[in-house]
């Protein structure tokens, strides 16, 4: 069990190696492509967090024969017909990633029910997948004419079409390739800026009809996919809390093994890179369709920096780290186009800024990003509130190490969503949370 309070110690070095947990993207794409499958798939390395159990325990509930053992995970697949109606409405959690991608299979499947999930759930826009669900064949029910969780969805079949998205989101993506993946004919997905492509690998990895050509992603239904064996790399979200501290303190060197490295993923270490931190990635290899290797971060100074335009897709779930992180660098940092982040777990610029200031930072919120005011210096420190997001618990704890007197997160349960194993893996190189 976690701790509801964990406070995040300074520490005088981040030394050694670790495996993060699995990435919870392409975990939750596992499970769920793997059910689509006919025959027995077997899953290694998955993530642990509450997220994607929650995408396990909602496909069994949709009759999927799955059983989930720590990191592992064996289906005994039946294709695109083994569905079957819930008794009562899937409860998704905190999972966005889970109720958007469901949505797509249980319409694409023709199961009638309601996808749930917890209070920030329900606070989040879903009008970007009723919408292409509609225009799918779908008949979508929900808070505020189905652009809210919980959402009623019915649907006889879905129709093949292009769709044009004006957000960049890999959920809604990936909802629609999924859907379309039930179809006959041509399911396409137009996306304003590249996002996570994970569906789109795991796909062509399994044998689907599938190809990209930015801004194009085409993909030809009916699937007809067979057994397989599905490796999870590491998760580069999570690996950025293990390396979050080792810039700012001499003699560090924190060693990730096995990272997913995407380049829709990688955006972190671009930033990074800009910001003039000392790393490198070694041992570079494919893990089944998708890029993996090791990561080696060091001590370096760091400075401020811009994140704009195509690079916010490519940093969206990293960029509460680098805002702490650019606090404390040399000189201003500007992230823009960033408005997605408000409706995420929580408001994250509204989440992140404060917690900067309370740590007695310099920061101020924009309409779409924020404006960082490096100190050139650890913060001071102090507590603040999780607001229910792993992601600004995770980041303020990583962080804590290098404050004058420490971080103290209430709401610290939050990390479970993502990355349970943090304290335990972030003391082994060093930290002292407790
Ligand atoms: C995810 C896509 C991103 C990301 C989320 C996971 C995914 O969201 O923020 O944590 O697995 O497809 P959007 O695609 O909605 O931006």
């Amino acid at each position: 069990m976690l701790k509801a309070k964990l406070k995040s110690l300074p520490v005088e070095r981040m030394r050694g190696e670790v495996r993060p947990p699995g990435d919870k993207s392409i975990s939750h794409r596992a499970l769920i492509l793997g059910s689509l499958c006919q025959g027995r798939v077997e899953i290694s390395g998955l993530a642990q967090g509450a997220d994607v159990r929650a995408t396990a325990w909602c496909l069994a509930r949709l009759g999927v024969d799955l059983q989930l053992d720590g990191c592992d995970a064996l289906i005994n697949g039946q294709g695109l017909g083994g569905f079957r109606q819930p008794d009562s409405a899937l409860d998704c959690g905190n999972s966005g990633t889970t109720l958007r991608l469901l949505s797509g299979l249980v319409a694409g499947a023709r199961i009638t029910t309601t996808l749930g999930g917890d209070k920030s759930l329900q606070k989040r826009p879903m009008g970007r997948i009723s919408a292409p669900l509609r225009k799918m064949g779908a008949l979508i029910g929900g808070p505020q004419d189905g652009t809210r969780a919980p959402l009623y969805i019915e649907c006889r079949g879905v129709r093949p079409r292009l769709h044009r998205l004006e957000i960049a989101s890999a959920q809604v993506k990936s909802m629609i390739l999924i859907a379309g993946g039930f179809a006959h004919g041509l399911t396409q997905v137009e996306e304003p800026a590249p996002t996570r492509d994970h569906t789109e690998r795991m796909l062509c990895f399994l044998g689907a009809d599938l190809c990209t050509e930015f801004p194009r992603v085409s993909l030809r239904g009916p699937l007809d996919l067979g057994p397989a064996a599905l490796r999870v790399p590491g998760d580069p979200s999570s690996a950025a809390f293990l390396c979050a501290a080792a810039p700012f303190i001499r003699r560090s060197r924190v060693v990730v093994r096995d990272l997913c490295l995407n380049p829709t993923r990688t955006g972190f270490l671009e930033v990074l890179r800009n910001m003039g931190a000392r790393f490198e990635t070694q041992n570079l290899r494919d893990v089944d369709g998708e890029p993996v290797g090791d990561l080696v971060m060091r001590y370096g100074a760091l400075r401020g920096c811009t994140i704009l335009g195509r690079l916010v897709p490519r940093t969206i779930d990293e960029l509460v780290v680098l805002a702490l992180i650019a606090s404390m660098a040399r000189g201003e940092t500007v992230i823009k186009d960033a408005a997605e982040l408000r409706h995420k777990e929580s408001d994250r610029i509204a989440g992140t800024v404060d917690a900067i200031n309370a740590l007695g930072g310099s920061a101020e919120a924009t309409d779409d990003g924020m404006l960082i005011h490096g100190l050139d210096g650890p913060l001071l420190g102090g507590t603040i509130r999780s607001r229910g997001d792993h992601r600004l618990a995770l980041a303020a704890l990583a962080i804590g190490a290098v404050t004058q007197r420490g971080v103290s997160v209430e709401g610290a349960e939050a990390i479970a969503v993502s990355y349970p194993e943090f304290v335990q893996q972030f003391n082994s190189l060093g930290g002292s949370i407790q």
